[in-house]
């Protein structure tokens, strides 16, 4: 890779700690740095631009409506951004599209075009399974005030985006939700074989977590 491309991703990487080092909501610092690791080597088994993945990877989450009052001028923040730091016109253009597309309560992924705007979600989707994405699921509970597990609140098959973002749900139900779906969702091969194991050690604590809850609350 050039020099100048390290040099913007090392000034992304700054810029990206700065926006999500106190974030307690499972959107830290640590989940940036570990999507943009992954994407970078989905990008080699993919044969993808791994500076673009990198690149959005570490900015996927810096205008995410729950780190910022407004996500418009979030993301007129991270266009100056970029601008400054050297980005050229059709990558600012291509990392704004694939942040867009991110988020899967706006749907299944179909809006995401690009081989690389594909290995950036893989990446996020997969920072979401297996022991991080059970934690994650859990600080963003709390952070959000959901319960852990309520019997009368069921899962629902399909949530709005309007559902999802009030939240109306609790932890465990989010891993019927969406959690146990995400393997399925998965762009490429190397992010589905990297799910699968993941995948398993959850649905292997979802049904711990319902073999402890039947036994606890057995009536003796
Ligand atoms: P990202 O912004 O990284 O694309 P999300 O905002 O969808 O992803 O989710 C971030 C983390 O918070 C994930 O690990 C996810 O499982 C968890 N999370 C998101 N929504 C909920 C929810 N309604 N209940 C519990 N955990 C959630
Ligand atoms: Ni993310």
């Amino acid at each position: 890779m050039e020099a100048e491309k390290i040099h913007i991703l090392r000034k992304a990487e700054e810029f990206a700690r700065s926006v999500h080092e106190n974030d307690a909501s499972g959107h830290d610092w640590w989940h940036v740095k570990r999507v943009s690791r992954l994407a970078r080597m989905l990008a080699v088994f993919e044969g993808a631009n791994a500076f673009l993945c990198e690149l959005a990877s570490l900015l996927h989450d810096v205008a995410d409506e729950k780190l910022n009052d407004s996500k418009e001028a979030a993301i007129g923040r991270l266009e100056a951004w970029m601008a400054q730091a050297g980005v050229d016109r059709d990558d600012r253009a291509h990392i704004l599209s694939i942040i867009a597309n991110m988020s899967y309560a706006g749907g299944t992924g179909a809006g995401m075009t690009t081989l690389e705007g594909k290995i950036v979600q893989d990446a996020d989707r997969l920072d979401a399974l297996g022991a991080i994405g059970i934690a994650r699921t859990f600080a963003y509970s709390g952070w959000k005030g959901q319960k852990i597990y309520d019997p009368s609140i069921m899962p629902r098959d399909h949530m709005t985006r309007d559902e999802y973002r009030k939240g109306e749900s609790t932890a465990i139900n989010h891993f019927d939700e969406k959690l146990l779906k995400l393997k399925d969702l998965m762009n490429t091969d190397a992010a589905r074989l990297l799910a699968e194991g993941r995948h398993q050690g959850m649905q292997y604590f979802r049904k711990a977590f319902d073999n402890e809850w039947e036994l606890g609350n057995e009536a003796y």
